[in-house]
C-alpha cells in the first residue's frame, strides 16, 4: 500500500462500520498514522496507530503532515474521497507527489440505492460550508422536471434551510427527498414536499433529493 507513496487517502463510506470496505480496511491497517475526523477514528478504534484528530484547523494539520512527511500515513475522509472531500486540499500541500486513494461508499449512493433508483444524470451540490446560491441556476429546470439533483446539506444549511430557499424560491411543492445519518442508527428518511421539509427537524448530515417522485 505504501511502498509508492507515503499518502494515502481513504474513503471510510458514510459511518457506520457495515460501510467499511475491506481495502479501506487493509490501508488503514497498514498506515503508521491515521488523521480523521471523530466518527471516521471511531470505525478504527482497534488500531493501535498514532492517530491525530482533525478539527477543521487546517494550518495545524498541513504542520502535522509536513512533521511527520515520509511515514506511512493515511487521511479518513468521510463517503468517497472523490466528492466534496479533504483530497483536493491534500493534493495542494504536497504538488507532484503521488498520493494514493482508496474509494468509499459515497452519501450520495447510499441515497440513491435506498430509493433503488439510479443516479448517473444526477447533479451533484454541496451547500455544506457554501452559499445556496449553488441551487440558482438549476431552479427553472428544477421547475420543468428537468434535471434532478443530489445536494448534501450541513453547517448552517440544514435540510430544513433548503427546503425554506426552495419554497422562496417558488418551489414550495416540489416532492423532495431527505435522508438523514444514512447506514447508521441515527438514519432518518423521507418523501415531503419542500414546503413540509422547510417546516421538519431534519438535523444532521443529509442529502437532499430534488427532481426525483416516489414511486
Ligand atoms: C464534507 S462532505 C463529504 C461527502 C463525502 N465525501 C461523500 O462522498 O459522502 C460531508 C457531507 O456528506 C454528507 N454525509 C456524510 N455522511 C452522511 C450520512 N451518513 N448520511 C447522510 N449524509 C451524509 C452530509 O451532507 C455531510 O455534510
Amino acid at each position: 500500500m505504501f511502498k509508492d507513496s507515503w499518502l494515502t487517502v481513504i474513503g471510510v463510506g458514510p459511518g457506520s462500520g457495515e460501510y467499511v470496505t475491506p481495502a479501506a480496511r487493509r490501508a488503514a491497517a497498514a498506515a503508521e498514522v491515521l488523521i480523521g475526523g471523530r466518527k471516521a477514528l471511531d470505525l478504527f478504534a482497534d488500531l493501535e496507530c498514532e492517530k491525530m484528530l482533525i478539527t477543521g484547523d487546517l494550518e495545524r494539520l498541513r504542520d502535522f503532515l509536513l512533521k511527520i512527511r515520509g511515514r506511512p500515513t493515511a487521511v479518513l475522509v468521510s463517503g468517497d474521497p472523490g466528492l466534496f472531500s479533504l483530497l483536493p486540499w491534500v493534493k495542494r500541500q504536497f504538488p507532484g507527489e503521488k498520493i494514493n486513494v482508496i474509494p468509499g461508499i459515497s452519501s450520495i449512493q447510499l441515497a440513491f440505492a435506498r430509493l433503488a433508483c439510479g443516479w448517473e444524470d444526477v447533479v451533484f451540490l454541496s451547500c455544506h460550508g457554501r452559499s445556496l446560491e449553488v441551487l440558482e441556476p438549476y431552479l427553472p429546470r428544477l421547475k420543468s422536471a428537468q434535471v434532478r439533483l443530489a445536494i448534501l446539506t450541513g453547517g448552517a444549511n440544514t435540510p430544513p434551510v433548503i427546503g425554506r430557499y426552495l419554497v422562496d424560491h417558488g418551489l414550495e411543492g416540489l416532492m423532495v427527498w431527505v435522508g438523514i445519518e444514512l447506514g447508521g442508527d441515527g438514519e432518518q428518511t423521507a418523501w415531503l414536499t419542500a414546503a413540509e421539509l422547510a417546516r421538519s427537524d431534519f438535523l444532521g448530515p443529509g442529502v437532499v433529493i430534488a427532481g426525483c417522485e416516489p414511486d
